[in-house]
């Protein structure tokens, strides 16, 4: 492939460093792996988010049922779970045990037996160990400072197509900014298409946004984990949404109505493998 400069390979590490998710990791201490072991309400928030929705449908569209799928990052099982449904074989690169214990939770109340793990980070797998992968995805999982390197890898390691899913924007970013000293999001879609750019790649872009509603206080408690929200920024937090019509009441209950915005981008590999 073309070589050309490395600006947004760079742009993606710093902007990695500088996020809101690093800085909770550093004052916390947790390595990433023990952050999303202990990130007990991962699998009940997405029982509110729609996640990964059209997102899903459209990656399906490109799977058949001989195919093997390596989803990177597989989390709870969230794209897993509906590709082994599919697919022959799907192999989750997953490096927390907590979040292993979730996606096999999910895979065995599916009744599925086509799911293998493999407990690394992707920056830790020889793709060569995995054998012939025809499809590779991965959603919300880069927290890979060489980021060209991770993808460079996946290219070359999917016959037919990789599928990456990331983050646009969402409707608390901005209420967030106002509430958290130095908040900074990290590297988004646009930086992810610009790297593919970079080494050489044209690839396809969608945007798919999600609207969902979801308990306030069940929304309050996720932030308080993932963003390290003290129980005073939350009702700060609560206060502005409330001032902005944003919430509303059912069942007697505070429910929250937010939009979130995903970005699909793919690239077809059997083209790109010269
Ligand atoms: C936000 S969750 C996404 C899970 C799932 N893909 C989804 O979309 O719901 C991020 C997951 O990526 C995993 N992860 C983080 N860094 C990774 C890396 N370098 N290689 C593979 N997985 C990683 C985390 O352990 C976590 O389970």
């Amino acid at each position: 492939m073309q070589e050309t400069g490395s600006n947004w390979s760079h742009a993606w590490k710093e902007r990695l460093r500088q996020s809101n998710h690093r800085t909770r990791l550093q004052k916390t201490g947790l390595t990433s792996e023990e952050f999303w072991d202990h990130f007990s309400t991962w699998q009940k928030l997405h029982t509110y988010t729609n996640y990964p929705g059209r997102i899903m449908d459209r990656i399906l569209q490109h799977v058949d049922p001989k195919d093997t799928v390596v989803d990177i990052g597989a989390g709870g099982g969230a794209l897993t779970v509906p590709l082994a449904r599919v697919a022959r074989h799907v192999v989750a690169v997953e490096p927390s045990p907590g979040q292993v214990d979730r996606l096999m939770h999910e895979v065995s109340r599916e009744g599925l037996d086509n799911v293998t793990v493999v407990a690394k980070r992707w920056e830790d797998v020889d793709p060569a160990a995995l054998g012939p992968v025809d499809v590779i995805t991965a959603a919300y999982c880069f927290q890979m400072e060489d980021i060209r390197t991770a993808l460079d890898r996946m290219i070359c390691a999917a016959s037919k197509h990789v599928f990456l899913v990331h983050f646009v924007d969402h409707d608390l970013a901005k209420p967030l900014a106002r509430i958290i000293d130095d908040f900074q999001l990290g590297p988004d879609y646009h930086h992810l298409n610009n790297v593919l750019y970079e080494m050489g790649y044209h690839a396809g872009i969608e945007i798919i946004k999600r609207d969902f509603d979801i308990p306030l206080a069940f929304q309050l408690e996720v932030l308080g984990y993932s963003h390290g929200l003290t129980p005073e920024q939350q009702d700060r937090l609560a206060e502005s949404l409330l001032a902005a019509g944003r919430i509303r009441r059912q069942n007697g209950a505070p429910v929250l109505s937010r939009w979130y915005k995903d970005a699909l981008v793919w690239l077809e590999t059997d083209c790109c493998q010269d």
